[in-house]
């Protein structure tokens, strides 16, 4: 009897299990969505009529669907978002590297995606302006990269998304401020990631980012901003990354860059800065990049650089600086793998404090006033493949070829404006 009533449960947990399916109205939405894509609909999805089971689709316990996850799908045509206003519990939606395209203007659907927190639409084929504001306050990430939106971010664009931490919209072509009040009321304090570059955003940076007091990842590279480095910059103390290179700002880096002690990477190479490096640069012990090159900074070295032990690149090529460099001991940058001074002004013996730095695979110190000779120890640098001395006043020029034609890693050599080349010689770059 026991063992009957056990059967008889066990059939009806199989015949009839606690999943719900998704309704009517979520299937058709999701249909709807996709009826213009040239695999359409995507995959099997009308091999069943629970969409729960459905390619790239997930439902929570009560059948609602949470996930739209069809990245690198391979779908290809017109994709129509709006559609998807209905799936009113969608949590995350991907649709990265695909060939969809479309518009976002349709406010109304970010409006009722309440319960949204993933959105990643990267590398895809869109077009059109955005929206007036962001799906819903529970949205942690936006990606938008790589598409072919056009148009300046609404003012009210991050009102109300009080849980954003990452914004990436590079790769388009927006116009307009870069949207540096992200953080100011009603908007999204918590901002950890923020990449507008390679768009064609200009005038100059409001201030506002000191706000962003999690700010991490700051990217608005490739743009044609100009003005100053906003002086509230500064109070973002999370800041690891300021990327801003290939840009017009002028003016000068403030000396209050020492607050940001979670600095790694500043990249503001290729614009129009002027002014001295701040004398206590050294203090950023976590500095690993300091890419400069092509501005108008003058001045020399700080010296308290050497005290940044986890400096990994150090580019600051055509500028204006000067000083004796052979009175700086490099010894201590163990990890430094590029050193690019060329074209400033520098003055001295090339350093032999260099050929402590077994990491170095790049040098170049060419176009500075610089003199010297080439040592020997210059072959423990076991990874060295560039080098370039153009125009440097070598005292050795002969023993110079033969000490380097001995370092078999070398790729390319420049010596005194001649150009060696050799069997382990060929092309390479800085880059
Ligand atoms: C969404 O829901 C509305 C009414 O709730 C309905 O009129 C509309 O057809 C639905 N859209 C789709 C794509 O199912
Ligand atoms: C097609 O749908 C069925 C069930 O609906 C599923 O078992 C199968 O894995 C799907 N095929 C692909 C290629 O996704
Ligand atoms: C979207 O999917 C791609 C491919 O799986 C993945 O690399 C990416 O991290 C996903 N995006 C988000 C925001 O999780
Ligand atoms: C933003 O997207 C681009 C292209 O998809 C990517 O290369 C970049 O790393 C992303 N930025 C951040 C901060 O993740
Ligand atoms: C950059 O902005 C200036 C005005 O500030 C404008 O004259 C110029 O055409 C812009 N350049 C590009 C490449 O958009
Ligand atoms: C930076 O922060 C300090 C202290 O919180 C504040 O007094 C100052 O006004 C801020 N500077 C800017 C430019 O916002
Ligand atoms: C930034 O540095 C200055 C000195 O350079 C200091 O007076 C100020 O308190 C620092 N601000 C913050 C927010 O750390
Ligand atoms: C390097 O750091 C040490 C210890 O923090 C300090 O005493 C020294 O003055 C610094 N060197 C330079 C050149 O700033
Ligand atoms: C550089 O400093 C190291 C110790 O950090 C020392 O051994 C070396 O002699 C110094 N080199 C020069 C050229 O001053």
């Amino acid at each position: 009897m026991a063992l009957v009533f056990f059967l008889v449960l066990l059939f009806s947990s199989i015949i009839s299990p606690k999943v719900h399916a998704c309704s009517q109205t979520e299937r058709s939405s999701l249909l709807a969505s996709f009826t213009h894509t040239l695999s359409s609909p995507p995959f099997n999805w009308s091999s069943s009529i629970n969409c729960c089971h459905w390619n790239g689709i997930s439902c929570n316990q009560d059948g609602w669907v949470t996930h739209l996850i069809l990245a690198s799908k391979g779908i290809k045509g017109g994709f129509k978002l709006a559609s998807l206003a209905n799936l009113t519990h969608l949590t995350h939606i991907n649709l990265s590297h695909n060939s969809l395209y479309g518009s976002l203007v349709q406010t109304e659907l970010f409006l009722s995606l309440k319960s949204l927190e993933v959105l990643d639409l990267s590398h895809n084929l869109l077009s059109g302006k955005l929206p007036s504001s962001l799906p819903s306050s529970n949205i942690l990430t936006v990606d938008l990269s790589s598409n072919h939106l056009h148009g300046a971010i609404p003012p009210t664009f991050f009102h109300g998304a009080w849980h954003l931490t990452s914004f990436n919209a590079s790769n388009n072509a927006f116009s307009g401020s870069i949207p540096s009040s992200i953080c100011l009321q009603h908007s999204s304090p918590l901002i950890r990631h923020l990449d507008v570059s390679s768009n064609n955003f200009n005038g100059i940076i409001l201030p506002g980012l000191g706000d962003c007091s999690k700010l991490q990842v700051f990217r608005a590279h490739h743009n044609n901003i100009t003005g100053l480095l906003p002086e509230d910059i500064y109070n973002a103390t999370e800041l690891e990354e300021i990327a801003l290179h290939f840009n017009s700002l002028y003016g000068a880096i403030s000396d209050r860059i020492v607050n940001l002690t979670n600095l790694a990477i500043l990249d503001l190479s290729f614009n129009q800065l002027s002014g001295v490096l701040p004398f206590q640069l050294g203090k950023l012990s976590k500095l690993s990049h300091v890419i400069l090159d092509f501005n108008n900074l003058r001045g020399s070295l700080p010296p308290s650089l050497m005290n940044c032990t986890n400096l990994i690149e150090v580019r600051l090529g055509a500028n204006n600086l000067g000083g004796d460099i052979s009175t700086l001991n490099f010894s201590t940058l163990s990890r430094l793998s590029k050193l690019d001074l060329f074209w400033n002004n520098f003055i001295g013996n090339l350093p032999t404090s260099l050929y402590s730095c077994r990491s170095l695979q790049a040098i170049r110190l060419s176009v500075n006033n610089l003199q010297g000779q080439i040592y020997p120890e210059i072959l423990s640098l076991k990874s060295l493949s560039f080098l370039s001395l153009g125009e440097i006043k070598l005292t050795n020029l002969a023993g110079a070829i033969k000490i380097l034609m001995r370092c078999k890693t070398l790729r390319t050599l420049c010596l005194s404006g001649s150009f060696i080349s050799g069997a382990n010689l060929d092309d390479n770059s800085m880059g």
